[in-house]
């Protein structure tokens, strides 16, 4: 977790470093820090709480400089404090270092160092880092670079500067994110893109061990045996307006409100009403590759794990293959029989979490095919797949995942009828269905969010509840547990998802007297049953909101309330009634004062395990 950025320039450093932080405090937000070189020295500045303590401090104490580093925090090794904030430097303050990461055997280097006289300030892993520059300082702090590397295990992204050479800015990563920007008489060091898109759209994507060091008017990457290297630039494509508020009170509102443009960008040039295929051309998984797969893994964390969740429903559905999804932490210690016969589906809207990225190596080292569905061009997982399928869902900065499931649920459909289409365990007249409901997603999801306000009366009723329960079975099991994760994460409010069948062999006894219930009853199938289990909480007191499809009456008279979304193929409901949840989760937070963007405990990109 946590985001740097760094400045080499003309400009006054310390406002380029704030500006960029504000777009990086997605990943951690506990405090912040900045180091600005003034001409003489190293000043640093840096304080516990949010940016906005840090931005006020740095105005009533403004420092000049065209050289500097920053952090916005997520506290791993030691407290949010004042002490424990980044940057940290050696002792005499002309080492500084801002680090994203976790250097594993930082106990024994502060052992040795301890040993050799050196004294720390902190309980952080990071001030290991500046302390060992100094120690092993050769008079080129590039090579002191080189040098200490090779004594440091762990995942790190680092920002380093020191006065001893101020007209560099150097910036090294291995399993945390590090990006280049390429400006004109400046360059920029950041986590990701956002932080620096504000002054150029140029960027190089650092590989791991990769080595950059950043002058005002040059940029040199070293690789890990410490020759320069040639990267080709990444132009952006998209502006900063994309990653900019827009009017709106909470980045997490826009993003809901911006699905049906991500869900049609997802599915632009894939799936064409005249073509009765999916036109996945980067993905190398024909007749011939699938022939040899026998088995299927979905892996991923949190909300992108839901998402593989429903991927394994439409595979399994449309391809008849057998898949597991698996939450990444548990899939790689728990020795997955996996080998060169495995598709491995990794999913991940950062590309940068940590426990995934794992899971893709593991299968990666036994010889699986590894597909990987993501947000983030440039990544790391996308750069260590075999094949990537981009969800087009723009940038999403609220901690709290919207646009990137619904855009991900579109690319798991759309891999499932590839997949059937190839071995021919679908009818056209069958795909042609299922295509047809997705393209029809955008506009449903568009009617959705009209009534938003209904919903947020809703949430204004419901607010002070202190527990929800959400119920569904089959496909509604799976979007249940997504609106409960929603909720809890932004409101705090104790919360279970249940495959309501499963409800009366235990849980049941929790429902009482006003209980709050959300009743998902889309799916055909199921639905007599789902109203039965309506019925049996309702018995025992519970308040019941009910989702359901257009035309279903029966609903009404068995639940107090009803959201309705318009009818569409049940197979393809997780994505018209998840907004209706998000929805819910957004407005009560709101009620409720919680930081809806940035909720407590929580970073956007989970980059350690
Ligand atoms: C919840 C949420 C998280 C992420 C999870 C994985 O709203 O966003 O549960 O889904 O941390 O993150 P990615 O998709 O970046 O791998």
């Amino acid at each position: 977790m946590c985001g740097i950025v760094g400045y080499i320039g003309n400009k006054q450093a310390a406002d380029i470093l704030i500006d960029g932080l504000k777009k990086l405090e997605y990943r951690g937000y506990d405090s912040a820090g900045i180091a600005v070189y003034n001409g003489e020295k190293i000043k640093v500045q840096k304080y516990k709480g949010r940016l906005s303590v840090l931005e006020e401090k740095v105005k009533e104490n403004p420092v000049q400089g065209t050289l500097g580093i920053g952090h916005t925090r997520w506290a791993t090794h030691g407290a949010p404090s004042d002490i424990n904030s980044h940057p940290h430097s050696n002792a005499s303050g002309d080492i500084v270092v801002v680090h994203n990461g976790i250097i594993e055997n930082y106990m024994e280097l502060k052992e040795e160092l301890e040993e050799e006289g050196y004294t720390f300030k902190s309980e952080t892993d990071t001030e290991v880092v500046a302390q060992l520059l100094d120690y092993l300082y050769t008079g080129d702090i590039v090579e002191t670079v080189q040098k200490a590397l090779t004594r440091l295990n762990g995942s790190y992204a680092l920002g380093i500067i020191s006065t001893r050479e101020p007209d560099k800015l150097i910036g090294v990563r291995k399993d945390s994110p590090l990006i280049v920007g390429v400006g004109e008489g400046e360059n920029f060091i950041a986590s990701d893109i956002p932080a620096i898109l504000k002054h150029t759209k140029n960027v190089y994507f650092l590989e791991n061990n990769e080595l950059v060091i950043l002058e005002k008017d040059q940029v040199t990457i070293l690789n890990k045996k410490g020759k320069a290297i040639e990267k080709e630039i990444f132009e952006v494509n998209w502006s900063i307006e994309d990653a900019e508020k827009g009017g709106y009170r909470h980045f997490m509102l826009k993003e809901i409100e911006e699905q049906p443009k991500a869900l049609k960008d997802t599915m632009t040039s894939r799936l064409l009403e005249d073509q009765d295929q999916v036109i996945l051309d980067q993905i190398k998984l024909g007749k011939k590759e699938l022939q040899n797969i026998n088995r299927i893994f979905i892996v991923a964390c949190g909300t992108a794990y839901h998402a593989g969740l429903v991927g394994k429903y439409a595979i399994e559905r449309f391809a008849r293959i057998p898949v597991e999804t698996e939450v990444a932490s548990e899939f790689r210690y728990k020795k997955p029989i996996v080998d060169e016969h495995s598709l491995v589906i990794v999913v991940s809207q950062s590309g940068e979490t940590a426990d995934t990225l794992a899971a893709l190596r593991l299968a990666k080292e036994k010889g699986a095919r590894i597909l990987a569905i993501t947000n983030v061009i440039g990544s790391t997982v996308s750069r260590e797949a075999d094949n990537v399928l981009y969800t087009w869902a723009g940038p999403e900065i609220a901690v709290a995942s919207t646009k990137a499931y619904t855009t991900q649920l579109i690319c798991m459909y759309m891999l499932a009828l590839h997949i059937a289409l190839e071995l021919g365990t679908i009818s056209v007249e069958f795909f042609r269905e299922i295509r047809d409901a997705l393209k029809q997603t955008p506009q449903m999801v568009e009617e959705i969010l009209k009534h938003k306000h209904d919903i947020q009366k809703f949430a204004d009723h419901n607010f002070n509840t202190n527990s929800v329960f959400f119920l569904g079975r089959g496909l509604d099991y799976y979007t249940a547990m997504e609106g409960s994760l929603k909720l809890k994460e932004i409101s705090y409010i104790h919360s279970e998802a249940y495959a309501a069948g499963e409800l009366k062999h235990g849980t049941i006894a929790l429902i009482e007297k006003g209980t709050l219930i959300i009743a998902l009853a889309t799916q055909q199938e199921l639905y007599e049953k789902l109203l039965s289990n309506m019925k049996e909480v309702k018995a025992r007191g519970a308040h019941v909101v009910a989702i359901a499809q257009e035309g279903h009456e029966e609903v009404k008279k068995v639940a107090d309330e009803v959201f309705y979304i318009p009818r569409i193929n049940d197979h393809v409901t997780p994505v018209t009634i998840i907004p209706i949840l998000q929805l819910i989760a957004y407005y009560i937070a709101v009620a409720r004062g919680t930081d809806v963007d940035k909720p407590r405990n929580l970073a956007k990109s989970v980059t350690v395990e």
